[in-house]
């Protein structure tokens, strides 16, 4: 049973990594351009997509039966979630000025990179070095 579930959890959480990456590209380029957006899209469609996007991610977790804290490549994988929420509302809410918004905005889809490396390779090493 819960093989038969792992497959269609992993896809839905990938299907939101990649919207979710869209919709920050998108939501960063309208902050830089100073335009509006509705707040259907600058908070209620993000939210549920970072929320499947969190909960498929622990749906999966709990069926493999990985403890976050296994400090493998998960552990470093849910700390660069972190940082790139981070980075996120610097580029979204809180920079102050221009540069600060970019250098965080590039930051930001570094860490993102790294996360999908890490969830694709399971191998912490290069980072390390
Ligand atoms: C920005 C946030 C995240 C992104 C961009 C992301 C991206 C991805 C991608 C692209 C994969 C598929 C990798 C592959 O097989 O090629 C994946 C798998 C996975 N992710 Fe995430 N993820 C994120 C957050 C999370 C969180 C918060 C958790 C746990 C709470 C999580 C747990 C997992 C697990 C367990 C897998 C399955 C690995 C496997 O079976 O191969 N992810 N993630």
């Amino acid at each position: 049973m819960s093989g038969e579930i792992y497959l269609p959890l992993k896809l839905l959480h990938v299907l939101c990594a990649g919207i979710t990456l869209l919709l920050f590209l998108w939501r960063s380029q309208m902050i830089f351009s100073e335009r509006r957006m509705p707040r259907l899209w600058t908070r209620h469609i993000p939210d549920l997509i970072d929320t499947l996007l969190l909960s498929t991610g622990a749906a999966m977790l709990f069926v493999i039966g990985l403890s976050p804290l296994a400090g493998d490549w998960i552990s470093i994988k849910l700390i660069m979630v972190v940082i790139y929420i981070l980075l996120g509302m610097v580029v979204l809410h809180f920079g102050k000025t221009p540069v600060i918004r970019r250098l965080a905005w590039l930051g930001a889809l570094m860490v993102f990179a790294c996360i999908v490396w890490l969830a694709h390779f399971k191998e912490i090493l290069p980072l390390a070095m």
